[in-house]
């Protein structure tokens, strides 16, 4: 999955001592890369009438709010720190979210025939 090579790639820019440019690289694919899964998603939500897509579509915006202020602060506190709890941050929001939201909607579309 990418996002968690990501998370991945995040992780091993902090111990590879490559602290410059390359978090900044990493976050910006980061956050292009939730963006356009979550569009996605919240599209096949419209199209296929999905009931449950306003909750669902909030916890989008909310992990997107979320990676922003990350990236945000990467200029101002300690980026090691930062990138730590990041990378545990949304391994476990995604799992969570994977496990719980993105399942019902599968659910969903599997019982209207969609696979
Ligand atoms: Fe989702
Ligand atoms: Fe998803």
């Amino acid at each position: 999955m990418q996002l968690m090579a990501l998370a991945n790639a995040l992780y091993d820019a902090i111990f590879s001592g490559d602290r410059e440019g390359h978090l900044d690289s990493i976050f910006d694919r980061l956050v292009r890369f939730t963006e356009t899964h979550f569009a996605a998603e919240e599209e096949m939500f419209r199209l296929s009438g999905y009931p449950d897509a306003e909750n669902h579509t909030a916890s989008h915006e909310m992990l997107k709010t979320q990676v922003q202020e990350f990236r945000t602060h990467l200029g101002n506190v300690d980026r090691t720190l930062l990138a730590i709890e990041v990378t545990k941050f949304l391994k476990r929001w995604f799992e969570e979210h994977i496990q719980t939201e993105d399942k019902d909607f599968g659910r969903f579309l599997n019982a209207k025939g969609v696979r």
